[in-house]
C-alpha cells in the first residue's frame, strides 16, 4: 500500500516534469510582438541592413534564407550555425553541408551590429536570422509574413548533427521526406520549402553527376550546365550555376515550372517531380503562385518553430560568432 502510494506520487511528479519539459520545447512563447517594447525599431533596422546587403549583392538574399534553414535543422533555430570554431570548440561551419558553401556570416554580423546599436543585449542572433530570412524573401519579390520571435541563442553547436540532419543533394525522395519528418515537417511542407531554390546558386560539385549521368533531365539544359561544370571531379568544383535558370534573384514559382520541364539543377530537386507522390503538388505550385506563396509562408513559420530556446535557456549573444 505504502509503496503503491510512493509510486503514484512519482508518477504525478514525473507527469509534471514532463509537462514542464514539453512546455519548454514548444513554441508557445514565440510571438510576433516579443520585442515590441524592448526593441521597437528591430524590424526596420533589420530590413534596412538586409536591403543594403542585397543591393550590394543580389545573391545575398538566397544565402541568408539558406542560413536560417541550416540553423533550424540542427537542434532547432538557435543561432548555432553562426558560431565560429575555436581551438577548443568545433562548430557547424565546417560540417559537410556548410563547408565552402554556407555564406553571409559577415552580413549577419552587420545586421546584428545595427540591432545592437538600437537595442544592446536584447535581440538574439537566432531571431535576427529569422527576420533576415523573411526580409530576403520579401525584398526579392516573394511573400512576407509576421515572424514569430523570442528565440534565444545556443551556447553549443553540433557538427555531427549538422552532417546528418541537413539533407544532401544526392538524397532520393524517401530520404528527403524522412529528413524533414525528423524535424516535424510534412512531405508537403518539404515540397513548399524547396521552392526556396527559386533563388540562389549551387556549386558544380553539387550537381555534376546529375548533368552528366542522369536521364530525367532536359538535354539542352544539361548541356548548358555542362559548359561551366567539367565532368572530371576536382576541376571546377566551385563553379556556380543558378538553381533557377530563369531568374535566380527573383522569388516566385519558377522552381516548380523547371521541375515539370526536367530542369531541376540538383538530383534532390528533380526527385520532387519524378513520377512519385509529390508530382501533383509540384504541378499545383507550378501553375498556382498564390497557393505556393501561402504554403511557403506557413511552412517557413513552422520551420521557425523547431525547438527554440526560450525563457532562461540559452543566452542573448552579443557577437553572433561566439558565446558570451
Ligand atoms: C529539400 C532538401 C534540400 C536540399 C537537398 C538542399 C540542397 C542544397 C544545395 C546542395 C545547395 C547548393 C549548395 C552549394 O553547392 O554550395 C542549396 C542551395 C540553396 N538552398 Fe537548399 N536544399 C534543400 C532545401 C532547402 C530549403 C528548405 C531552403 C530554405 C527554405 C533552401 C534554401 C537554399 C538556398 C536559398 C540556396 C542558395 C544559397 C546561395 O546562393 O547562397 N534549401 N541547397
Ligand atoms: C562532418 O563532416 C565533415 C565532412 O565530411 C567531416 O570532416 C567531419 O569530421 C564530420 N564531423 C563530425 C563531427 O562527424
Ligand atoms: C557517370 O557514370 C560513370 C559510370 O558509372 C562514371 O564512371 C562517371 O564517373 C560518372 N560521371 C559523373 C560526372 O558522375
Amino acid at each position: 500500500m505504502a509503496s503503491s502510494c510512493f509510486c503514484s506520487k512519482f508518477a504525478v511528479l514525473g507527469a509534471l516534469v514532463l509537462m514542464v519539459v514539453l512546455a519548454g520545447s514548444t513554441s508557445a512563447q514565440l510571438s510576433g510582438t516579443f520585442y515590441s517594447s524592448s526593441c521597437p525599431n528591430l524590424l526596420t533596422t533589420v530590413r534596412s541592413a538586409v536591403r543594403t546587403a542585397i543591393n550590394n549583392e543580389r545573391r545575398m538574399g538566397a544565402s541568408l534564407l539558406r542560413l536560417f534553414f541550416h540553423d533550424c535543422f540542427v537542434n532547432g533555430c538557435d543561432g548555432s550555425i553562426l558560431l565560429d570554431d575555436t581551438s577548443s570548440f568545433t562548430g557547424e561551419k565546417g560540417a559537410a553541408p556548410n563547408l565552402n558553401s554556407a555564406r553571409g556570416f559577415d552580413v549577419v554580423d552587420n545586421i546584428k551590429s545595427a540591432v545592437e546599436g538600437a537595442c544592446p543585449g536584447v535581440v538574439s542572433c537566432a531571431d535576427v536570422l529569422a527576420v533576415a530570412a523573411r526580409d530576403s524573401v520579401a525584398i526579392l519579390g516573394g511573400p512576407s509574413w509576421t515572424v514569430k520571435l523570442g528565440r534565444r541563442d545556443a551556447r553549443t553547436a553540433n557538427q555531427a548533427a549538422a552532417n546528418s540532419s541537413i539533407p544532401p543533394p544526392t538524397s532520393n525522395l524517401n530520404q528527403l521526406i524522412s529528413s524533414f519528418q525528423n524535424v516535424g515537417l510534412s512531405t508537403s511542407e518539404m515540397v513548399a520549402l524547396s521552392g526556396a531554390h527559386t533563388i540562389g546558386q549551387a556549386r558544380c560539385t553539387s550537381f555534376r553527376t546529375r548533368i552528366y549521368n542522369e536521364t530525367n533531365i532536359d538535354s539542352s539544359f544539361a548541356r548548358t550546365r555542362q559548359s561551366n561544370c567539367p565532368s572530371a571531379s576536382g576541376s571546377g568544383d566551385n563553379n556556380l550555376a543558378p538553381l533557377d535558370i530563369q531568374t535566380p534573384t527573383a522569388f516566385e514559382n519558377d522552381y516548380y515550372k523547371n521541375l515539370v520541364n526536367k530542369r531541376g539543377l540538383l538530383h534532390s530537386d528533380q526527385q520532387l517531380f519524378n513520377g512519385g507522390s509529390t508530382d501533383s503538388l509540384v504541378q499545383t505550385y507550378s501553375t498556382n503562385p498564390s497557393t505556393f506563396n501561402s504554403d511557403f509562408v506557413a511552412a517557413m513559420i513552422k520551420m521557425g518553430d523547431i525547438s527554440p530556446l526560450t525563457g532562461s535557456n540559452g543566452e542573448i549573444r552579443k557577437n553572433c560568432r561566439k558565446v558570451n
